[in-house]
């Protein structure tokens, strides 16, 4: 499947509190997005909203936040692949950095990635340093953090990636301190040779890249025209009226 050249994630994280209030944000982001016509806009909500909001996608993609990388059986709380595929799901977000703090590892990472590969789903795979380091030990941190995720992982199923790059430092900060866009562009182009070394030139090329880490209507400009990335992955502000703004810079930008 050729993948759309440009995305918008929205991750909702647990959040809203209620299927109505899902159901409204969802129904106003998706007038947002009529005339929109080049990018892919996927939302990510809480897993009980997916099969109602499933109902209304029209024009929008949704998401799963996270998976588990068995096929079935005595898991008790976990959600597999098969199930988010059946469900009407095209992606599904690994290694969010709010799930490694919960104790997701670069192991677990890789199985979860391998199994929704298998299943046929599109992973937005999450990585990004603690810490941005004058030493540069951050460049070592991304490489073993992508490689490890991975592992295994054949190059014809690169056509289902994504990469998201999400600093930690920047995920979630209240006074939204984004990466700046010449240091995005700098790190970009270092993922793609990570990714050039492990695949080959054409295929890194080929996989997007975005960005995330607090992303608003105030830092999109410069994430988007200087960061040399395919889109942005936005938390936070994915759930505010203003959302749209983000969307058509993505559309009008890249
Ligand atoms: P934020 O979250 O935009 O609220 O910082 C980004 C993310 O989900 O990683």
């Amino acid at each position: 499947m050729k993948k759309p050249a440009k995305f918008v994630v929205a991750n909702w994280k647990m959040n809203p509190d209620s299927l109505e209030r899902a159901k409204t944000i969802f129904l106003h982001t998706r007038r947002a997005t009529e005339g929109i016509r080049k990018t892919e806009v996927i939302i990510c909500p809480p897993f009980v909203y997916l099969e109602s909001l499933g109902r209304l996608t029209r024009g929008i993609s949704l998401g799963a936040q996270d998976v588990f990388w068995e096929p079935e059986g005595s898991f008790t709380g976990e959600i597999s692949a098969s199930m988010i595929k059946d469900t009407g799901v095209s992606y599904v977000i690994i290694g969010h950095s709010e799930r490694r703090a919960l104790g997701d590892t670069n192991e677990i990472v890789n199985k979860k990635v391998k199994a929704s590969l298998k299943e046929g789903l599109t992973v937005i795979l999450c990585v990004g340093e603690r810490e941005r380091d004058s030493q540069g030990h951050y460049l070592s941190f991304l490489t073993s953090q992508i490689q490890s995720a991975l592992d295994k992982v054949s190059k014809r199923n690169l056509e289902s990636l994504i990469i998201a790059y999400e600093p930690v430092w920047a995920v979630g900060q209240s006074d939204y301190r984004a990466l700046d866009g010449r240091a995005l562009h700098e790190t970009s182009l270092f993922i793609r040779k990570i990714l050039a070394d492990m695949y080959g030139h054409s295929e890194a090329m080929e996989t997007p890249i975005l960005y995330g880490g607090s992303v608003n209507t105030q830092n999109a400009e410069s994430i988007l025209s200087e960061g040399n990335v395919q889109g942005v992955l936005v938390g936070r502000q994915s759930l505010e009226e203003n959302f749209e703004e983000i969307i058509d810079l993505v559309e009008e930008l890249l």
